[in-house]
Parts: C-alpha cells; structure tokens; sequence
C-alpha cells in the first residue's frame, strides 16, 4: 500500500499542546508503522508567540493567526488545545469542520456545549470530530462505548471521573488531613490547578457525564435537570465516620436510565469499602458501564496529565491517519433521539446524615419526630459528644427513602435552634 502524508497544525502550545508536539516529533515513525501513513507537524499557533516555552519550534511552523488552521488548504488534521467553550476554541473548531478539517480535541466544555452541532457539521463535512481526550484523559471510556461496547444495550455509566477530587478524597482518608491542606497538597504536586473550582464543585464531572450519557444510550446530550454537587462540603469528620461505618466517600458521576428516562447525578456517595470503586484512589478515574449482554464492563487509568491525554489525543489522530471517518458520537446525528429526563428527587437511597446539635434533653427525640415526619427512618445512630462543650454530632444512617424527602427534612432539621452547623447529608450508593 502507498505511504500517505498527512499534515497536522496544533493549536495551544501549553501543558498537553507542548507534549503532544514533542510526541509526535519523536514518535513519527512509530506512527508510520502503524498507520502507514507520515505525519508532519506542519503548523503550529498559540496566544503569544513570543512567550518561552521548554522546547524550541521553528519558525517557520507558526501561524500569524491561530485561525488560519481552519484554511490553510495543506492542513489535513487541526487539533484544538485552547480549551474553553467559547472564544477562540469554539470559532477554531466550528471553522475548520466547516473547511472540511479533521478535528481533534480535549476540551469537554466545548463537546459537552456543542458537541451536538459539531457532530453534525463533521458529518455534513464527512471529517472527523474527535475527543477521547475529553473523558478521563487516558482512558480510552469513548472508543470503548463507540466500538468495543458496540452490541449492547447500555443501562448505567458511572464512576470517578475527575482525578482532583479523588486525590483529594483519597489523601483526606489516607493522610488524615484537612480538605483544605489536601488541596495545597494537590496544588504543590500538580495535580490541581491554581483554580480548581470546576473539579472541586462538580462542573467538570458534569461536562463529561453529558458527553458519556450521549454515547452510551445514542441520544443528543441533555442538559436538563442534572444533579451536581462537588466535594466541597466533605470534611474530615465525615470520612471519619464512613470510615468507622464501613464506607468510603467517593466522588461520582452517575448517568442511568429508568424506564427509558435519563437520570444523571454528580455527587458525592458513600460506597462500602470492599467494593471496587472505593478502593480507586488518588488521581486515578475509572468507569463502569452496564449492559446487555457484556454484564459489567470496567474500565480505569490515569484520568488528566500531559503523558495520559496525549495518549488519547495519538489514539484520535491515528484512527484518523488509518482512515475511519466514524460518527463522532458513535451513531449518525439524523438517528440520535432526544430522552426525557427525571431529577433525582424520586430516587431512593439511604443517606449518611450528620446533625451537629446543643447536648441536651429532648433534642434526639426532636429529630427523630421531624425524620419520621419525613419519612426517613434510622438504621443506624452515633452519638458522639464533643469534649468539654456542650455539643455533640449525631450520625445516623437511614433506612432507603426517596431523595424528596430527605431535602424536605433537612431543610426542617436546618430551622431548629438546636442545630449548630447546616445539617449534611450523603447518600449511600449500593453496588
Ligand atoms: N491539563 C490536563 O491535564 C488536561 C487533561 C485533559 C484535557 N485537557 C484539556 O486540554 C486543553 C488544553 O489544556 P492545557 O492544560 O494544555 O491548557 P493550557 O496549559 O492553559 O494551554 C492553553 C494553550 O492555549 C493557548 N491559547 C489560549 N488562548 C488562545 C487564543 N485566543 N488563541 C490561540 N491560542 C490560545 C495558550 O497560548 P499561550 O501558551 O501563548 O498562552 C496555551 O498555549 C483544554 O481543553 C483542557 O480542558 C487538559
């Protein structure tokens, strides 16, 4: 067969733009043997320029205008590392499809905005959109669902998805540390960013939830009525004593059907320790899918990091080099249908509740009437008295009851004078 070229520009030169350009240098005729194909690195842009960067490019690769990517008529594949749904990125992606460009990229935002109208232009356009990149950065969760998974009636994805609050979660249980000494911690050995408030307060779990929910069930992404709460009400009370009752806290993502209506939920849960996503730690991701007839499928890696996302930006690019123009979300955007959604508030779970309250008489009894006003029984209770003062923290564990109504009580509980800190919840997932 006749070798092919094929040229490349790589807009954003920052932590993973840089890597995959040094990759693919090095790399080029690794990939030649695999794809038959050579690939040269023909453009490259970023904001500036004139900024230092660890290696040297040579000159005569940059575009004046990032945008001109999207034309240059010798540019075959355009990969987008800008990040950000809108902006530069949004206008870099949108143009080159609409030029007839291959797409690679690794930004969620701008898949789980847009990907339902990138999807169809790449389609119109018959090129390429593709984002393995975007879900657990190493993991490759997307070509799994697109190929792998192919035969099956998918019925739940799940699992850790964002490495930052696994650390975090992990290190605060490990290391007996306080969330917020945890987060320096990750700061430090960067595996969190000087702003980690997407990872911390769930957004970034969102973005890749909806990604996946639209490949696992065949469906445009749905942005209604989703879940999302982050880790940033956990403390280190609250992993003690999931600990003392035979949990771990994890973050998860959860997407599900029930009778044929999506639910998708961001939060944190308490699993029982000897399972398999509890024991999932630091900043690796790992995902779970259930279907017919596969059963359960899992899958776990590195889920961020220059070296795990490029492995997942060189798997997109090669599918390319070796010619398998596919749909971007698996199936033709003229047969993917719209799902009804449902919000959590009739899911039934039991709930880790924890009540800090003033230490006297009559107070328990309180809490029990208003919970069984509630509907929300106990299976389990702790008291634990704080030493010297005159407050204690009561944790319960309840029996199953729908997700209505343990708001409903808590917002009740939160009135009392009796409670001293904003009565916390966490539900128990069973697996
Ligand atoms: N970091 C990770 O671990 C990770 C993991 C998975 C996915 N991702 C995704 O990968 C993408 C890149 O992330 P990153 O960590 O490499 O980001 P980054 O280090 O902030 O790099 C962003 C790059 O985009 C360039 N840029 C910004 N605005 C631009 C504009 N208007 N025109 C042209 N170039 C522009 C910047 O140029 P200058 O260098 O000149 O400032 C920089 O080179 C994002 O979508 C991110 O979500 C990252």
């Amino acid at each position: 067969m006749k070798n092919k070229n094929y040229n490349i520009a790589i807009v954003g030169l920052g932590n993973i733009g840089l890597y995959l350009y040094e990759y693919l240098i090095k790399n080029k005729k690794k990939i030649n043997k695999k794809t038959n194909v050579t690939l040269n690195i023909k453009y490259v842009s970023a904001k500036s320029r004139s900024k230092k960067r660890r290696i040297k490019i040579s000159k005569n690769k940059w575009l004046k205008n990032y945008l001109q990517a999207s034309k240059m008529k010798d540019v075959d594949i355009v990969v987008e590392l800008i990040g950000g749904s809108e902006g530069a990125a949004k206008k870099l992606v949108f143009n080159s499809l609409k030029n007839g460009k291959h797409v690679v990229t690794a930004n969620k935002s701008l898949i789980s905005k847009y990907g339902d109208q990138l999807s169809k232009l790449a389609e119109k356009n018959k090129v390429n959109l593709e984002f393995e990149a975007a879900v657990a950065g190493g993991v490759p969760i997307i070509r799994s669902l697109k190929e792998g998974l192919l035969a099956n009636k998918i019925n739940k994805v799940y699992g850790i998805l964002n490495g930052t609050s696994n650390y975090i979660l992990s290190n605060m249980r490990n290391m007996n540390m306080d969330f917020k000494m945890v987060l320096d911690k990750a700061k430090k050995m960067g595996y969190a960013e000087n702003n980690p408030a997407s990872d911390l307060n769930g957004d970034d779990v969102k973005s890749k939830i909806l990604i996946l929910s639209a490949l696992a069930f065949n469906s445009f992404i749905n942005k209604k009525k989703i879940e999302v709460e982050g880790i940033n009400n956990v403390d280190r009370i609250d992993i003690k004593n999931s600990e003392i009752l035979g949990y771990k806290i994890k973050h998860l993502g959860v997407s599900e059907l029930e009778n044929d209506k999506l639910i998708q939920r961001i939060h944190p849960c308490l699993i029982k320790k000897e399972s398999y996503i509890s024991n999932v730690n630091d900043v690796f991701n790992a995902i779970i899918v259930e279907g017919k007839p596969v059963g359960k499928f899992v899958i776990q890696g590195e889920g961020a990091g220059p070296g795990a996302t490029t492995s997942a930006l060189v798997s997109d690019i090669c599918s390319i080099l070796r010619g398998n123009i596919k749909f971007p979300f698996s199936i033709s955007y003229f047969n993917r249908k719209k799902i009804d959604t449902l919000d959590v508030s009739n899911k039934i779970f039991s709930y880790y509740i924890r009540l800090d309250v003033l230490d006297k008489k009559g107070v328990l009894s309180s809490i029990t009437k208003i919970m069984s006003k509630n509907k929300i029984s106990v299976k389990r209770l702790i008291q634990n008295p704080f030493k010297g003062k005159k407050f204690a923290s009561i944790v319960i564990v309840s029996h199953k009851s729908k997700n209505r109504n343990i708001i409903r009580c808590m917002r009740q509980l939160s009135r009392k004078s009796f409670i001293i800190n904003k009565p916390k919840f966490i539900r128990i997932e069973e697996f």
